[in-house]
């Protein structure tokens, strides 16, 4: 298993090119069910859960083709089983299920089961279908889903926000029969992207933006051309990796406003941002401060940049406390960070972080996927030589890594 060797102190300068984004070239995928045509989807990172997701694809019969950063999808439906054993490697899997049953009347998607940040069930999927007259039960550790006659349009208010139910539900009401409205639904940036796509493709979604959607289900979809937009959580992080170092790094592509709260909260931290017209450069006018954040969906605090986040204030001055409201558990990385000399403590779902002048180097152990770069940026702050163990957590979601790093002058290799 290879693991991630980095030396830490280097102020990191230069460009970093902001890949697109996986959260939403995933759903952008499962758009592949929707139509007999070809879908191009541009702008696609190179990432393990993407090729997860062409492997799902491909055994349903989806041909996924890709040409550098482009790749299309085409074919027609041939088998309507995702496995297990592609839904355990990534939850994501479940945006199969509206897809499918939109299109063919029957799916059997196994159920993704429980993972390292949280229980994470899927419940609110399967409650919108049932409004939309699907048949459910489970069977066996799968979801047996069918609508013989179609699905149909239906009135479904979210208890909570939920982006891959959202994703779910706009992608199998774009072809059911009349107008589905789906009230407090996600508004992250990669809901707007999907809508934008799925408009593409000859769908009819009113609200796009807004917490509530109208779409008026059509017969067909038809091929389009999409480019995914920039991934906000990727800019995020490495705004955090120019901050923690104290460095200047100009992010190319990204979007400043797509990144909603964490830009708030990086500002208020002492981060200097500097909008440009093809991204924003980031700097540190002096010390940083400790500032306090709460997870919440977009645009509050995303809860994807909670670790990374954490590793900055580990360093800051003063106290902060950062509270997480999406996953019981995704403070693993607390431990991590504080046997590199971090001072976190945590309290249920919160935790207080005492900054501390300098951490120092150590070996530690990715756990997620963005627990894995709270530790990455850990290490490039740090004095000293860190290891960390199993970084397929980080080739999960985050594109050349170390290329991007050792661009800006971090001294990171991988080790095999
Ligand atoms: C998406 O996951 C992202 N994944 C996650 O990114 C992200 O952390 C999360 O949204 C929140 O922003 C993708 O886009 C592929 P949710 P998703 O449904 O859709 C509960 C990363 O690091 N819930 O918005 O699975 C759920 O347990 C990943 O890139 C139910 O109870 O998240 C959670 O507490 C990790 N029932 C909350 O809702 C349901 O049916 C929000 O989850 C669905 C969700």
């Amino acid at each position: 298993m290879d693991s991630i060797r980095i030396t830490g102190g280097v102020p990191l300068t230069g460009t970093i090119a902001i890949s697109g984004a996986k959260n939403a070239a995933l759903p952008l995928m499962a758009c592949g069910l929707l139509t007999d045509e070809r879908l191009t989807l541009t702008n696609v990172a190179k990432l393990a859960d993407l090729a997860t997701m062409s492997d799902l694809l491909a055994q349903h019969g989806i041909a996924v083709e890709p040409d550098g950063r482009n790749t299309s999808l085409g074919g027609r439906i041939t088998n309507t089983e995702a496995p297990y054993d592609i839904v355990r490697k990534m939850r994501a899997s479940i945006l199969v299920l509206g897809p499918l049953l939109a299109r063919v009347g029957e799916a059997r998607v196994s159920l993704p089961g429980g993972c390292a940040i949280g229980t994470r069930p899927v419940d609110l999927h399967l409650k919108g279908l049932e409004a939309m007259g699907a048949k459910i039960s489970l069977d066996g550790g799968y979801i047996d889903a069918s609508a013989p006659h179609g699905l149909k349009g239906a009135d479904f208010v979210f208890p909570f926000v939920s982006v891959g139910a959202t994703e779910n539900l706009l992608m199998a009401a774009s072809l059911a029969d009349g107008i589905t409205t789906l009230k407090n639904a996600a508004r992250e940036p990669e809901i707007t992207d999907l809508a934008t796509c799925l408009t593409a493709m000859g769908a009819k979604i009113e609200g796009i933006g807004t917490d509530t959607l109208v779409v008026e289900g059509v017969k067909s979809l038809h091929g389009a051309t999409h480019a995914i937009l920039p991934d906000r959580i990727e800019t995020g992080t490495y705004a955090c990796a120019a901050a923690i170092t104290g460095g200047d790094i100009f992010l190319e592509n990204a979007r400043a406003s797509d990144l909603g709260a964490v830009l708030t909260s990086l500002r208020e931290a002492g981060v200097v941002i500097t909008e440009a017209e093809n991204g924003f450069r980031v700097t540190r006018a002096n010390g940083l401060h400790g500032v306090d954040v709460m997870t919440e969906p977009f645009p509050g605090f995303p809860t994807d940049m909670q670790a990374q986040f954490m590793a900055l204030m580990a360093v800051a001055q003063g106290a902060s406390m950062i509270t997480e409201t999406i996953f019981e558990n995704r403070f693993m990385h607390v431990p991590e960070l504080n046997r590199m000399g971090a001072k976190v403590n945590v309290h249920g779902s919160s935790a207080i972080i005492r900054g501390v002048p300098k951490l120092s180097g150590a070996p530690v152990m990715a756990t997620d996927l963005r627990a894995s770069f709270s530790l990455v940026l850990a290490a490039l702050a740090a004095e000293g030589e860190t290891t960390i163990a199993r970084v397929y957590h980080l080739d999960r979601g985050y594109e050349s890594v170390e290329q991007k790093l050792a661009g800006c002058g971090a001294r990171i290799e991988r080790v095999h």
